[in-house]
């Protein structure tokens, strides 16, 4: 078969293990920078051309858009998917994955735990807001659109006021969530519906917290069955083929805090001894395989519409 995978550079850890694992199976694989492709509608329908040429043939896409590519990167993937082309992570799941407030309220709302959360645009209510959430400390979580967030404990009230009032000004959204303390943090990999490898994530000692990620230590973890069934859940929620779920395992079960529909996949296969790239790579071919015949000439990607 022939695999596109859609990012900036070949040099990137996940996108050549990608590439290792497809060539290693037979297949044949490419990596495609997303801004250097060029959509085109109107006339024929939409095509997708590279520097002035219609795209090659390809019978599966594995996106690894970069957040700080998101608006054309899934624009390129979308006009892909219009094509007929099987991808790999659709449009819609990635753009949601890369919105915390839309992935915690569809978790919850579809019954994966997720931490005591409020949302609000203003620091109104603040001690209801700190009673909802389990009482101090209370985590703040930035979010800036596609861009990476920030987080923030906050041990008063006094304190959860001022930084919800700063950042405010600054114009960003904020999620105020109930800080679990003193469990485990864990990554589970999910690849076409299955826990293919599971990472508990030990911050640094003398850290405050875990919030700071830099330095944290990654560990092979085997994951209780109720732990398995949330990451596999949320990647059915948000809709994703491969992705990695965030959870701490809190009293009275795990709590999902975050889905990624990018996730590297380095510290996954360095300390669970696992082969993600070679599992994602499968699992792209059985979607391909799945939807169809494989997409030959270049027929399909100079413009005409052959599969809805
Ligand atoms: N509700 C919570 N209670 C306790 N710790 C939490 C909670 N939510 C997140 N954390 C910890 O804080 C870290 C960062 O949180 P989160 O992933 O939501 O923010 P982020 O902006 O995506 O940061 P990062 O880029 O480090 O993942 C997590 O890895 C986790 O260890
Ligand atoms: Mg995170």
């Amino acid at each position: 078969m022939h695999l596109t995978v859609l990012s900036r550079s070949a040099g990137i850890f996940t996108t050549r293990r990608i590439v290792e694992a497809a060539r290693a199976r037979g297949h044949v694989a490419r990596v495609v920078d997303p801004l250097r492709v060029e959509m085109r509608l109107g006339k024929d329908g939409p095509g997708i051309f590279v520097r002035g040429v219609a795209y090659p043939a390809t019978d599966v896409v594995i996106p690894r858009i970069a957040p700080s590519v998101s608006q054309y990167g899934l624009a390129v993937l979308n006009q892909m998917a219009l094509l007929g082309l099987p991808v790999l992570n659709g449009v819609a799941a990635i753009g949601l994955s890369r919105n915390k407030m839309r992935v915690l309220q569809l978790l919850s709302a579809s019954g994966v735990k997720v931490p005591r959360t409020v949302m609000a645009s203003e620091p109104s209510g603040l001690r209801e807001m700190v009673r909802h959430v389990g009482g101090l400390p209370v985590l703040v979580k930035l979010l800036r659109g596609n861009e990476r967030s920030g987080v923030i404990v906050c041990e008063t009230r006094q304190a959860l006021e001022s930084a919800l009032q700063a950042i405010q000004r600054l114009g960003q959204n904020t999620v105020v969530q109930q800080y679990v303390r003193g469990v485990g943090d864990l990554r589970a990999f999910v690849v076409g519906g299955r826990v293919v490898a599971a990472l508990r994530r030990r911050p640094r000692t003398g850290r405050l917290s875990r919030t700071l990620g830099q330095g944290a230590r990654f560990e092979r973890a085997t994951l209780a069955a109720e732990a398995e069934q949330a990451a596999v859940a949320a990647a059915q929620v948000v809709g994703l083929e491969f992705c990695a779920v965030d959870m701490l395992e809190a009293p009275g079960g795990p709590r999902v805090f975050e889905v990624h529909s990018t996730p590297g996949i380095r510290e996954g296969e360095e300390a669970c001894g696992v082969d993600l790239a070679g599992a994602i790579v499968e699992r792209a071919v059985e979607l391909a395989t799945a939807t169809g015949a494989p997409v030959r000439k270049n027929r399909r990607a100079s413009g005409r519409r052959t599969r809805g």
